[in-house]
């Protein structure tokens, strides 16, 4: 395994997004910043999505707007509908990302619809993205389990992605939001959605609940998966997923991925200090392993 790959950094999003006290804006900017100046291709900066239902993410035009954005660098930002859309584009934002589940009882409490009625809801989205040169990912949640209704039929996961490929996105993120799953199963899911969706345009987004996130993303990248979502300092957790703890941890991802001689071109020692600096930040100690152990030996 000596390729190279994206890891897409969602800590700005998926990291801050269920903090309780406000992250102040200039927090927020600076630690965007500073994930692109480490080498990250991708930083998914922020959210779109109604502040009654996310409050913390209220500031988004504003953090937006005044990101200095580095060129070859993007700066995705969750859209839920129209008028998320419609607000993204207001500040300049060039990729979007739709977000679906695969499981109807998660897809009622995060986004008050039915898997049915969000890819209606997503398809005027997608269209007026298409028309402006947007580029759209797609993510679907709960592929290894759900918080309200448990195991998650792989059929239903493979019908969303596939779905959500169809309709335009680029790329779909698989995502296991309560950190359920385990390696032989993350694979195993992978290769079914593989079957339907190719490869090259598949991502995976592991929670690190149970501390499986490393393994799983491990097996996946056996079975072909060159796409990778994590959160610096293993920041994060959804609000509408009882007991989702933080991504994998950005800086304990790319040392396995040095280590295996997977090319990411990040540079560790920047991640590991920005890790340190928003948990200063955030007033809580370093969890990641990276940020506690350091990198001397
Ligand atoms: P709703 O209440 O059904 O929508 O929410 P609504 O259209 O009735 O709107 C309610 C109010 O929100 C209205 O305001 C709208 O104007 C406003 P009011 O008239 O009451 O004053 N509103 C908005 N305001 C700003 N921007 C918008 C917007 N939309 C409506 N875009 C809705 C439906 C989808 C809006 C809501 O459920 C929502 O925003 N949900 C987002 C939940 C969320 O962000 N969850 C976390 C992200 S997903 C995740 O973390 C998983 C992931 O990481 C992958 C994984 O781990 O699996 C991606
Ligand atoms: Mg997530």
């Amino acid at each position: 395994m000596t390729d190279q790959v994206r890891v897409v950094d969602v800590g700005p999003r998926d990291g801050l997004q269920n903090e309780k006290q406000h992250v102040a804006t200039a927090t927020k900017i600076a630690l965007i910043e500073r994930l692109a100046k480490a080498g990250l291709t991708t930083v998914e900066a922020t959210s779109f999505v109604s502040p009654k239902w996310v409050p913390q993410m209220a500031d988004a035009s504003e953090v937006f707007s005044a990101i200095q954005r580095q060129a070859g660098v993007r700066y995705p930002v969750l859209v839920p509908n129209e008028q998320g859309y419609r607000r993204a584009r207001e500040v300049g934002v060039e990729e979007i990302a739709v977000f679906g589940a695969a499981s109807e009882a998660f897809s009622q409490k995060n986004i008050n619809a039915s898997i049915a009625e969000s890819l209606q809801r997503f398809e005027p989205v997608i269209a007026a993205a298409k028309n402006d040169a947007v580029a759209v990912r797609g993510y679907v949640s709960t592929v290894l389990g759900c918080p309200y209704q448990g195991a998650v039929p792989v059929a239903d996961v493979v019908r969303v992605a596939g779905t959500l490929h169809r309709m335009g996105c680029y790329e779909i993120s698989l995502g296991d939001t309560i950190g359920v799953g385990t390696p032989r199963q993350a694979r195993a899911m992978l290769e079914a959605v593989a079957a339907e969706v190719p490869m090259s345009a598949l991502a995976v987004h592991f929670h690190d609940t149970r501390g499986q996130a490393l393994a799983n993303v491990y097996a996946c990248l056996e079975a072909g998966v060159r796409v990778v979502d994590a959160s610096i300092a293993g920041l994060g957790g959804c609000p509408y997923a009882k007991g989702a703890s933080g991504n994998l941890a950005t800086e304990d991802l790319v040392y396995m991925l040095d280590g295996l001689g997977m090319n990411t071109e990040i540079n560790l020692e920047a991640l590991i200090e920005i890790a340190r600096w928003i948990n200063g930040e955030l007033q809580r100690p370093a969890s990641s392993r990276l940020a506690l152990a350091g990198l001397e030996r």
